[in-house]
């Protein structure tokens, strides 16, 4: 689906999302579901002896799945979760790595009507606890560890997870727990169930997203958000059955959920799903070996590639790739020529969020400018706005600065906050959805990132509320006040940094910023504590009392380098525990 271009300006094709429905198989009488979409079609259609998925393993165990195996076993991941009881929209709580089991859990998920709902393993047992509670998970597949280290102490609280499935370590079986049964021997147990009728609107999948005031925000999507993935797979990879696809993304961001898991499956392609973190020769060498030709993975793991330097670059330059992209935050023009310099392939820029579901904006192969986020998919009607009270008005002027915002016509677009219409109303206006990103529009209609409206922090890609991080320090009996803000990082973006007053009969020191970095990285994971503790005497407020969180931030701008405390030594860009 290329883009007609005139001069410079490149005009927006039409997509009838209606007429594009006709794309997928659907079931009889109407019935649509993101399972038989991704793997069932395509065993229906013939094409079930086709490699669906390649695993690696930590330790480059291979193993492989056809569409027709994967029919299978998710069918019996299916029937599993159907024997526990679960009904029709029912979430499904995952704590997995990229393996074999989170395809199992998802797929069987969505045959089994249920909602699948990924966490990050890099999260402490405060962050789980919330968001198993707000999402009122009644199952969970975990891996052993996961379990142990952060979710059997809270079992006793959490009164709607009925059932807890387990995963040992590299698919082995798990020891005996109390309370938890072996999800691998079910699912080897269990009858292949027949598909639960789920419909466009039926709910499918839940990813939580922070926010800068409240509780975390859990996006709903609907099995109908699968039209999207199947359309953005090719508007933006144009990937076909003959390609191999590697998605490098966590499985607790939606984009392991849309690019790692649905696209690919559903473009019928085959996917190389990688267990291991990353590490730069590991990297090069899957790309080389598997001979992906598209490659989907974040600014911050370019830039650490970069890193490496171009003599380990080169000697991987020969390699199958076609096409390379990144999503999570700006990249800058440079890592887009190394991508071309290095691995033969620029990497495009690709642009949407949680709430968004599927990409929305993104440079194109002879549709790119280095920097900016690109162009509106066909379908996609995206305008810079200012919202005032309850009206919209559309800057049309070239480059004016203003929020970013789609029409809400979207498949892919959120149908739901969990729990929190309030917020979910919050974010329209007059038809449009309103993103939080401010941005620009240059002569050529291509998007420019400016900023993001709120407090939120970027780290890696992901995003980080500070809210969250300010909450659970509160609770350290020498905390008084807190204010946690981003702090550019020549990897990572930004990073966290807390800025604290302390109670009466604290001493600021080295001791008690060790604890407070401990406690925080006890309690909220390594992907969300904060990298850094400044103690301040008394934190800049509004004239209203809130804390100023701008004051903050120019605080830790100005931070000099040798006047910098301490951290706790985190591996740059990894969000695990271990
Ligand atoms: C926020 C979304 C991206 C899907 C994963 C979930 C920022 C994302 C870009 C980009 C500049 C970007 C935005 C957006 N963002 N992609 N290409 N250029 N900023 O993402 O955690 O919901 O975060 O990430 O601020 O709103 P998320």
């Amino acid at each position: 689906m290329a883009l007609p271009i005139t001069g410079t300006t490149v005009k927006q094709q039409h997509l009838d999302w209606a007429a594009a429905g006709s794309l997928l198989a659907g079931l009889p009488g109407g019935a649509l579901n993101l399972g038989h979409e991704a793997v069932d079609r395509h065993v229906a259609e013939g094409r079930g002896e086709r490699v669906a998925l390649t695993f690696l393993g930590r330790r480059y165990e291979r193993k492989t799945l056809t569409y027709a195996q994967l029919a299978d076993a998710t069918s019996r991941a299916a029937q599993v979760l159907l024997d526990l009881g679960v009904q029709p929209g029912d979430t499904v709580a995952v704590l997995l790595g990229r393996t074999s089991e989170l395809y199992l859990a998802a797929l069987g998920s969505w045959k089994a009507g249920a909602v699948f709902c990924p966490l990050f393993g890099a999260f402490g047992p405060g962050p789980l606890k919330s968001r198993l509670e707000l999402a009122r998970a009644k199952v969970l597949i975990a891996t052993e560890p996961l379990y142990q280290r952060k979710i059997a102490a809270l079992r006793g609280s959490l009164p709607d997870l009925q059932h807890v499935l387990l995963v040992g370590e590299d698919g082995a079986a798990p020891a005996p727990h109390d309370g938890c049964a072996d999800f691998n021997a079910l699912v080897a147990a269990a009858q292949p169930a027949s598909i639960v009728e789920t419909n466009a609107q039926s709910p499918a999948f839940v990813h939580f997203t922070s926010g800068t005031t409240g509780t975390p925000k859990g996006a709903l999507h609907n099995h109908g958000a699968v039209l999207s993935h199947l359309v953005t797979g090719r508007q933006v990879f144009d990937l076909t059955a003959a390609d191999v696809y590697w998605c490098t993304a966590d499985p607790g961001w939606i984009t392991n959920t849309a690019y790692a898991l649905v696209s690919p499956l559903v473009n019928g392609c085959m996917s190389v799903v990688d267990e291991a973190e990353f590490d730069p020769r590991r990297w090069y060498g899957v790309l080389k070996d598997e001979k992906v030709t598209v490659w989907y993975t974040t600014p911050t793991n370019i830039r650490m590639m970069m890193r490496y330097g171009a003599a380990l670059a080169r000697i991987y330059r020969e390699n199958s790739l076609r096409l390379a992209a990144s999503v999570g935050e700006p990249l800058n023009p440079e890592a887009v020529a190394w991508g071309d310099k290095a691995l033969g392939a620029p990497f495009l820029d690709t642009w949407w969020q949680t709430e968004t579901g599927a990409i929305a904006i993104a440079n194109l192969p002879g549709h790119a400018k280095p920097g900016s986020m690109g162009l509106p998919l066909p379908g996609v009607e995206a305008a810079v706005v200012n919202r005032n009270l309850s009206k919209i008005e559309v800057l049309t002027e070239i480059d004016a600065v203003g929020e970013l915002a789609l029409k809400a016509d979207l498949p892919s677009l959120f149908t739901a906050y969990v729990g929190d219409a309030n917020r979910y109303q919050a974010s329209f206006c007059e038809g449009w959805y309103l993103t939080g990103d401010l941005v620009r529009r240059d002569a050529d209609g291509f998007f420019w990132f400016v900023g993001r409206s709120d407090d939120m922090i970027k780290s890696a890609g992901h995003t980080i509320g500070p809210f969250e991080i300010e909450c659970t320090l509160m609770d350290h009996p020498a905390v008084a006040e807190i204010g946690v803000v981003g702090r550019p990082d020549l990897l990572l973006r930004e990073v966290p940094v807390a800025f604290v007053s302390l109670n009466p009969g604290f001493e600021p020191g080295e001791a008690l910023r060790l604890e407070l970095l401990y406690f925080a990285r006890q309690e909220l994971g390594s992907a969300l504590a904060p990298r850094e503790i400044l103690f301040v005497e008394a934190m800049p407020k509004t004239t209203t009392g809130k804390i100023l969180r701008r004051a903050l931030k120019a605080k830790a701008l100005a931070e000099p380098e040798e006047d910098q405390p301490v951290t706790l030594a985190v591996a740059p860009g990894r969000f695990d525990d271990e």
